[in-house]
């Protein structure tokens, strides 16, 4: 597994810095407003347990799986809902949590989605962020790293379902997903 990364991008004391800074700044934004945190899996789990820990106000947590890629590395622009919400959004604040926003497809449709539910707010805050590939018009309201475009593993990212587990993020050898 270690093998197949060509660069350590952002370290494991990166990750647990950003991600206590944007719990409390969460924290104070949505004091008194019990948000919905809506965790996008697969990829934003380890990011959600790490933020929430950070974030003391009384809060909700739900989970929701989209498809956007299969097992490329690039996005197909087609986007399937494969688990839905427990929760009611309505009259809710609500606050998606991401893992990455590469083309912000999946996003904007998960912001539209639950807009047209009748949420009272939704934003969203993602750990890792790639502006160059963007092809919507939209930006995180939290953000934990801009990064160039190169593809990802570790901290929840994976490639083929493998990676997860890194408590790192790295760049991925191009031989591992081009051979
Ligand atoms: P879009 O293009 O819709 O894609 O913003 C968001 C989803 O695509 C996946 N993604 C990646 N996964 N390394 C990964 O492991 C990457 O570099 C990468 N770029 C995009 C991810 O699932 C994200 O939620
Ligand atoms: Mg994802």
């Amino acid at each position: 597994m270690y093998q197949d990364i060509q660069e350590i991008l952002i370290s494991e004391e990166e990750i647990e810095a950003k991600a206590a800074e944007l719990g409390k700044a969460i924290a104070i934004d949505y004091k008194d407003l019990n948000p919905l945190c809506v965790c996008v899996l697969k990829g934003a789990v380890p990011f959600m347990a790490d933020l929430i820990r950070k974030c003391e106000i009384p809060l909700e947590v739900d989970f929701m799986a989209v498809s956007s890629y299969g097992n490329s590395t690039k996005s197909s622009g087609v986007v399937r809902i494969i688990k839905d919400l427990e929760a009611s959004v309505e009259n809710r604040h609500v606050l998606i949590i991401e893992d990455i926003i590469d083309s912000g497809l999946t996003l904007s449709y998960l912001i539209d989605l639950l807009k047209g539910r009748k949420a009272a707010s939704v934003k969203v805050v993602t750990m890792l962020n790639k502006p160059a590939r963007r092809t919507v018009d939209l930006k995180p309201d939290y953000c934990g790293f801009d990064i160039p475009d190169a593809f990802v593993v570790g901290y929840g990212l994976d490639y083929a379902e493998k990676y997860r587990n890194l408590p790192y993020i790295g760049v991925l050898k191009e031989e591992v997903y081009c051979s």
